[in-house]
């Protein structure tokens, strides 16, 4: 398998592929790879010639010091997990924060429409900032045809969503269902930084959002998000950050549910220090 740290050499290869009418997805990861993000490449895979798999832990996007050091750096063993789905169709680019940005470690700063300054943009400030200016530089080395990302990050979705209509980038964005442990807990690379007492406890998030689905059914997103609210009071390991029920095209806290519109519920956990998300499509 061809690992890439070089952006120019990579643009290389992949413009020689796709010469040869060779299709290429991307499937952007920060690494520490689990079954959830094999999915991505596997999709990738069944779907065009190529699977470019990006490993990258972006700077950019933490505000926060300690969660950026702490994030699982394992390229040796994600290349080894790849090399179980394909050792000639994937290439990987692990880039250095220098082959990335030059010297000048900053965001650029965009306008998604209102859909940034949503959840998780209320909680970790100049994330999606972060997000999309990772996003859109490995859309500009790579030029892929299709790239892909997971539900469980739904919200980042819909902004990459919008970062590809707002600034024309010719890639078509494939959402990908959440892959979940056999207990629930949606797949996720800091799983594996939980020490074992919350790894128990967290599957309650994922038990959580399935019967606030249910109880969505009959009553307001007000009395079910009062609900997981109190769910959470009464569990002495994870704490709420925040829950709450939005419109998936604006993101938007519901305030009066309509037939006419989608909706999913989102939360948010500290189990311990690690932050946990999920999200459940409700209708
Ligand atoms: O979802 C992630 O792993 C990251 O946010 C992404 C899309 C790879 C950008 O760094």
């Amino acid at each position: 398998m061809e690992i890439y740290t070089n952006k120019h050499k990579i643009t290389a290869a992949i413009s020689a592929l796709k010469s040869k009418n060779l299709s290429v997805g991307m499937v952007p990861t920060m690494g520490a790879l689990h079954q959830g993000h094999l999915q991505l490449v596997i999709k990738a895979l069944n779907e065009n010639d190529i699977a470019v798999v990006s490993i990258f832990v972006n700077p950019t996007q933490f505000d926060n010091a300690s969660d950026l050091d702490k994030y699982p750096r394992t390229l040796d063993k994600d290349v080894r997990l790849l090399e179980t789905v394909s050792k000639t169709q994937i290439m990987v680019y692990a880039p250095t924060v220098d082959d990335i940005y030059e010297g000048n470690t900053v965001s650029k700063s965009f306008d998604f429409d209102g859909l940034e300054f949503e959840m998780e943009g209320k909680f970790r400030h100049g994330h999606f900032d972060g997000v999309g200016t990772i996003v859109k530089r490995f859309f500009d080395i790579v030029k892929p045809h299709k790239a892909y990302f997971g539900e469980k990050d739904f919200q980042q979705l819909q902004i990459i969503k919008k970062l590809v209509e707002k600034y024309l980038i010719p890639v078509q964005i494939v959402g990908c269902k959440i892959h979940r442990e056999a207990n629930g807990l949606a797949m996720s690379s800091r799983n594996m930084r939980l020490e074992p007492e919350y790894k128990d406890a967290a599957p309650f998030i994922y038990k959580t959002l399935q019967t606030a689905r249910e109880k969505f059914g009959t009553k307001s997103a007000t009395k079910v998000s009062e609900w997981v609210e109190h769910q959470f009071k009464t569990n002495n390991l994870l704490e709420l950050e925040y829950f709450l029920v939005a419109d998936v095209d604006t993101l938007k806290p519901v305030k009066r549910k309509s037939n006419k519109k989608k909706y999913r519920a989102f939360i948010a956990v500290y189990a311990g220090e690690i932050r946990l998300i999920d999200n459940i499509a409700l209708n």
